[in-house]
């Protein structure tokens, strides 16, 4: 049974297309529209998608655009487009092209969706959640980033694989911004309520935790002409499911904090509950002295790409 009246979607490259796909599969809505600058990409991938529903199973109506204007009447939209990184690139390399390119979607929503969840996924992404936030002027509860979400899937992955268990029966998270400084936390990491420190040597859990620093880093290497795009849909997904249908999960999200964790007028991510509204609560949970202290530098890297972002020349 569809969640929503409508998401939206934009931006139909790989990010956009997987998660378009993912999106219609779990029928979160009774539309989806997917929308991109390119002629003919988003209403190619949006009947490749529907023409799948007799097979799958699923109701939603899947249309593509060119005009930014489709976007009217969403429920929630989720914001892909920008640049990927290559080879070489850190996220933070995307800042510029990649505010110009959201500050029309920004506006475009704003404009056409005002009631609207916006999930940012653009990089960098803790800063363009905090340039659509400035905006669109909405409620911090209704602009939510992935990269909690994303980071907290690679972090599990590797610990379910270091052990042979069930990937679904790690439970974790990642605070902090989605790059380099980000944060996984150890100290709430368990198997179904076992600690992973009673099950991993403390050299195994430091080098999961570096490989899941630079898990986004690992695919572009790998890929060398773009970013990941599998899991980082599936993150998105998560996302929508818990505003569609009002899940209340428990979900590390970037949101802008007000004076949380003691940092302010900044996206990070940290432990909220999301549900129809967006962000419903933000949990300051128990850090150890040295995750603390790592979420600071990952604060400190925020601020500064804000720097930049507010050194720009005005758009
Ligand atoms: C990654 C990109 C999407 O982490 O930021 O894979």
């Amino acid at each position: 049974m569809a969640g929503l009246g409508k998401v939206s979607v934009v931006g139909a490259g790989n990010i956009g297309g997987t998660l378009a796909q993912r999106l219609a599969e779990e029928d979160l809505a009774e539309e989806l529209m997917l929308l991109d600058i390119v002629e003919g990409l988003p209403q190619g991938k949006a009947l490749d998608i529907q023409e799948s529903a007799p097979v799958v199973g699923f109701s939603t109506r899947v249309r593509g655009s060119t005009d930014l204007k489709d976007v009217a009447g969403s429920d929630l939209v989720v914001l892909t487009a920008g640049l990927a990184r290559k080879p070489g690139m850190s996220r933070s390399d995307l800042l510029g092209k990649n505010a110009q390119i959201v500050q029309g979607h920004a506006e475009a929503i704003r404009d056409h969706a005002p009631h609207a969840v916006v999930v940012v996924v653009t990089n960098p992404v803790d800063v363009m959640a905090y340039w659509v936030r400035k905006v669109t002027g909405f409620p911090r509860a209704r602009v939510l980033a992935e990269s909690g979400t994303l980071d907290s899937a690679r972090f599990r992955w590797f610990v379910a694989d270091a052990l042979g268990l069930a990937p679904r029966d790690v439970v974790g998270f990642t605070l902090g911004t989605h790059g380099d400084t980000m944060v996984p936390i150890l100290s709430h990491c368990s198997v179904n309520g076992v600690p992973v420190s009673r099950l991993l040597s403390p050299e195994k859990l430091a080098a999961i935790v570096e490989r899941t620093k630079k898990g986004g880093g690992e695919i572009v290497d790998l890929l060398k002409t773009g970013s990941a795009y599998y899991a980082p849909a599936a993150a998105q997904a998560e996302m929508v499911s818990a505003v569609a249908r009002n899940e209340h999960r428990l979900l590390s999200c970037s949101v802008l904090l007000e004076g949380e964790y003691g940092y302010r007028d900044l996206f990070l991510s940290v432990p909220v509950t999301v549900g129809r509204a967006g962000v419903e609560k933000i949990h300051e949970v128990t850090l150890t002295p040295e995750e603390r202290a790592a979420l600071d530098l990952s604060a400190r890297a925020v601020s500064e790409d804000l720097r930049l972002l507010s050194a720009l020349p005005p758009h």
